[in-house]
């Protein structure tokens, strides 16, 4: 299994996908490998997510995570469906040490110097930065970068096309998530 570090390194923009109908999942898996998006963050926010999980694992290329997941419960239907990353709003004991323990790698959203903390005392050093435009933009995650200089992140959250090449400037920023990607397939 991939650690988290090198699967933030695969390519620069994650597609956070928010799917209702289980029959989009492949095709929609399809056209995001072909445009050179082979990770593929699907959001627990629908009832049809652990089913597009499922689905879009099929699609060959296709590494396919769950997201929004938010206790041990959801990380556990996520491996059963397929997922091999799992991406967190935010870091939780119960659901980091569950993460860990798993071995699946583990993407959870910090927002602040103590999320990073907590991330780091169980171990954590790879973080989403969440929600990254509300939380403070580029000049909050560059004052947060400098104390961890050991950390990088994938910011998310209000970021868009025209944005995206701003964030992947920062030495701290592997890659960004972000719901545009989707938005016109
Ligand atoms: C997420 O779940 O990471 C965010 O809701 C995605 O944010 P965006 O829709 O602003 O890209």
């Amino acid at each position: 299994m991939s650690n988290i570090d090198a699967l933030m390194r695969l390519s620069p923009v994650i597609p956070v996908l928010v799917i209702e109908d289980p029959a989009r999942a492949q095709p929609l898996a399809r056209a995001l490998v072909a445009k050179g998006h082979p990770l593929l963050e699907v959001t627990l926010r629908t009832p049809a997510a652990l089913e597009v999980i499922a689905e879009m694992a099929r699609v060959e290329g296709a590494i396919v995570g769950a997201g929004t997941v938010l206790n041990p419960r959801d990380l556990d239907a996520s491996l059963k469906a397929g997922a091999q990353f799992i991406v967190s709003p935010g870091l939780t004991e119960p659901l980091g040490r569950a993460a860990i323990a798993s071995g699946v790698p583990f993407l959870p959203g910090v927002a602040s110097a103590g999320d990073i903390m907590r991330g780091l005392d169980l171990g954590l050093d790879r973080f989403k930065f969440f929600p990254a435009v509300a939380a403070g933009g580029i000049p909050a995650l560059k004052a947060l970068a400098a104390p961890f200089h050991q950390c990088r992140f994938c910011p998310t959250g209000g970021i868009s096309e025209a944005t995206a090449p701003d964030w992947l400037a920062l030495e701290a920023v592997l890659c960004v998530g972000g719901s545009w990607v989707a938005a016109g397939i």
